[in-house]
């Protein structure tokens, strides 16, 4: 079984070819990820030059992850492709381009939701890694806790109520003078900084324990402001920039560690999957080892996998192919595309001290 993943929903255009022998594990043959420079100037992406520069892109990047993988196009049994959530012009690049791919070779087609694409990502380098876990996700365009029982199964336990954390990583970039993207940015800054000089708030950290539905919700937004306004009575940002990126790191660490934390004695599972963008920040898998210690491990993808990539998306679409699904000629993308397998909220997940 071969199969060609497309992701497009933001501003990477990647491909990749996985190799999978029933019911084994994929292997991963390629994976090309081309990231969009472009939206470097404007400080963030501007989604009508994200959808024309996959259109530019698409082509050459599937040729090459097919030729990385010496692969034919002939020689594909499947296709699979994000279908949302992300910037609907985005990704009806990549659908358009998978549909009429699946069509002119008569192969099944898998739309794939981008999250559940980030569910599996460690898969492809972990063979053990598998449910029950508590996952969470952190990207530039989501904060979510679940509780993944088994594949296909997400209970949301939580989300962010205003920003991303990979959000609030980049506006606070911005607001450091460090470009865009602000997370890696930060975080190598944040090393040089010193603790606690700046101490900023831990957004709806005194929720955990409340018998509420915001136990495991996030904000970021106020965090944000609190930096601003810290940036805007600086008297030498230069003396102060590193300081204040680990001051905001170490309060949203803290915060995300701290609800994972939570879910991970309510659950007793003895897995926390950290996925997103934002789980490129090694300061946060350290923080989240060091909390949980000997009580659940912490499951990591590498870096490349953790940025939008199609091979994560590969995986996931292998896992609903052999589900016996399939998407029609009437695939459509979606900007807000539903998580599929969504269990509603349990009261039984709840923790109280
Ligand atoms: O998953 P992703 O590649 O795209 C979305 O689906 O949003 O995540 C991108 C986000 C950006 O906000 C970026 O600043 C953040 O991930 N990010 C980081 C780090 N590397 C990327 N945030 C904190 N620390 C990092 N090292
Ligand atoms: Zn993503």
């Amino acid at each position: 079984m071969k199969l060609l993943a497309i992701e497009t929903s933001c501003d990477e255009t990647s491909a990749a070819v996985l190799k999978a022998d029933q019911p084994g594990r994929p292997t991963l043959a390629s994976c090309v990820i081309l990231s969009q420079d472009i939206h470097r100037v404007f400080g963030g992406v501007v989604p009508e030059l994200a959808s024309r520069a996959h259109l530019g892109t698409i082509v050459p990047v599937v040729d090459e992850a097919l030729a990385e993988a010496r692969v034919e196009l002939e020689d594909l049994d499947a296709i699979a492709v994000t279908a949302g959530p992300g910037l609907v012009g985005a990704l009806l690049v990549g659908v358009m381009y998978g549909k009429t791919l699946a069509r002119r070779l008569a192969r099944p087609l898998i739309g794939v939701h981008h999250l559940e694409g980030h569910l599996f990502a460690p898969t492809l380098e972990q063979p053990d890694f598998a449910p029950p876990f508590v996952a969470l996700l952190v990207s530039g365009g989501h904060t979510m806790l679940l509780d993944v029982p088994a594949w296909g199964q997400y209970r949301l336990l939580g989300a962010t109520r205003d920003d991303a954390a990979g959000e609030a990583f980049d506006k606070v970039g911005t607001l450091l003078g460090l470009g865009y993207p602000g997370g890696p940015a930060i975080e190598r800054l944040a090393r040089e900084g010193r603790p606690g000089r700046f101490r900023f708030p831990r957004p709806m950290l005194n929720t955990i324990g409340e018998d509420g539905p915001d136990q495991y919700s996030f904000s970021f937004s106020g965090l944000k402001t609190a930096v601003l306004r810290a940036v805007r009575t600086s008297t030498d940002l230069e003396r102060d920039r590193a300081d204040l990126a680990r001051g905001f790191q170490d309060a949203v660490l803290e915060v995300l560690v701290e609800k994972a934390a939570t879910a991970i004695e309510a659950t007793g599972y003895p897995t926390l999957a950290i996925g997103g963008g934002v789980a490129c920040n090694d300061a946060l898998s350290a923080a989240a080892s060091e909390r949980l210690g000997r009580s659940a491990r912490v499951v990591v993808a590498s870096k490349r996998l953790n940025t939008d990539n199609a091979a994560m998306i590969g995986a996931a679409g292998l896992f609903r192919l052999r589900q016996g699904e399939q998407s029609g000629a009437d695939l459509e993308p979606r900007a807000d595309l539903p998580l599929p397998g969504l269990l509603p909220a349990s009261a039984s997940i709840g923790i109280s001290r």
